[in-house]
């Protein structure tokens, strides 16, 4: 690759031993996707883990020096200002969280904890060179914001941050985010859930092809394109979509395609959904919890929450996990006080996909999220997944009709 004396002299440890090896290993990926060269980052975010291998890397570059140029954006792990103190956390797992806070803290990241941060504070514009990992927040600034970012794992994307570089290649080049697949929707998309099946369904018909949507209506909400996307690139690794007369890439199908002729067209049906839902989802019954917000709920899903609450008590737990943003306007809204009226929890800061979550181990839960289904699997729990207001029922009652 080409460096600037500016890349050089971080390469050569002129800016520490930190900087040195996130340079090091951003070569090794610029000369893996053979770039010729680097393109400057405006923005970055994280997605960090609070696992091991994460907490490992991170704590190195802490550890030699390594501090963000960029200040990125991180994931939730979980929040210790609640599982701790209310025993969902054993003392070795909150160490190991303090440990990321403090490892993140030391980088210079800002501390947001949230997997959609493109939808408040990390916002990026048309065209801008970002690094963004995180399945949902990925296809999210490619496809809605229009900005450049490739799939980035949450180590590139903390390099990109630290040298505040990203090796030119796949979608920051115009080339590469052309449409090559038109996918016709001819499906019920009323419901914001259908765009989570969607998304799940996808991939294993077009691999990692850019697919072009025809049939998205104009309206779609934020909240179905954040569903649309977490799904898509956590069933299969496609970080962009265009949708014909949405996404600012895709005016009309001939610019999504840029004039070339698409290698295929394929259509979703209905019964594609429902056939998707059927396999993902456990059997209906009894349910013992309820888990919202992945990725993290949104003020809108959460107002939506707590109107179906209102003046009643739920038949089981109920988590709801968002963005301090939104929890603080929850709580000045009068909604999280709604919400535990009724017996459930809106917490900030966390994933499903962490350790304080074991009380549920080996139940069975509804969710409106494949990506949450698919996730803690490996800690045990099983769900039915169905619409947020079906979830809502569910809660209701105690079972999913
Ligand atoms: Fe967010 Fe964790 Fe789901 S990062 S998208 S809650 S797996």
């Amino acid at each position: 690759m080409e460096l600037t004396a500016d890349e050089r002299r971080m390469l050569e440890g002129q800016d520490g031993e930190g900087t040195a090896l996130a340079m090091k290993i951003l070569v090794g990926i610029g000369e893996a996707f053979r770039a010729r060269r680097f393109a400057g980052i405006s923005r970055a975010h994280v997605a960090l883990s609070n696992q091991e291998g994460d907490l490992w890397f991170a704590e190195k570059l802490a550890a030699q020096g390594a501090r963000c140029r960029v200040p990125p954006t991180v994931n939730p792990g979980f929040c210790l200002a609640v599982f701790p103190a209310e025993g969902m956390a054993t003392p070795e797992e909150t160490a190991m969280m303090q440990r990321t806070f403090q490892a993140y803290r030391t980088l210079g990241a800002r501390l947001s904890f949230s997997c959609t941060p493109y939808l408040f504070d990390n916002i990026p514009r048309l065209g801008e060179i970002v690094a963004f990992s995180e399945s949902s927040a990925t296809p999210y600034v490619n496809s809605v914001w229009g900005a450049r970012s490739n799939r980035e794992a949450a180590q590139s994307a903390l390099c990109a941050a630290v040298t505040g570089v990203t090796p030119e290649y796949g979608l920051l080049q115009a080339a590469n985010r052309k449409a090559t697949v038109v996918v016709e929707v001819d499906a019920d998309l009323a419901d914001d859930f259908a765009y989570q099946l969607l998304g799940w369904v996808l991939p294993k018909k077009i691999a990692h092809r850019i697919p072009a949507f025809v049939g998205i209506p104009g309206d779609v909400s934020p909240e179905a394109l954040m569903n649309l996307g977490a799904q898509l690139n956590t069933s299969g690794a496609v970080p962009m979509y265009h949708i014909i007369g949405v996404t600012p890439e895709a005016p009309t199908l001939e610019a999504a395609c840029q004039g070339q002729a698409p290698e295929t067209t394929i259509r979703i049906r209905q019964g594609d959904l429902d056939a998707q839902l059927e396999e993902l989802s456990a059997s209906p019954g009894p349910i013992d919890f309820v888990m919202f917000g992945c990725p993290h709920f949104t003020i809108r899903q959460v107002e939506r929450v707590a109107q179906r609450l209102r003046g009643q008590r739920l038949k089981t737990e109920m988590w709801i996990l968002t963005s301090a943003y939104t929890l603080n306007l929850a709580r000045r809204m009068g909604l999280q006080e709604a919400i535990e009226a009724a017996g459930g929890r809106i917490v900030a800061d966390t994933c499903v996909d962490q350790p304080c979550w074991k009380h549920l181990a080996g139940k069975t839960g509804a969710t409106d999220s494949p990506k949450c289904a698919y996730y803690c699997h490996r800690r045990d729990l099983r769900f039915v997944l169905r619409s947020l207001d079906g979830c809502v029922r569910a809660a209701l009652k105690g079972r999913v009709e």
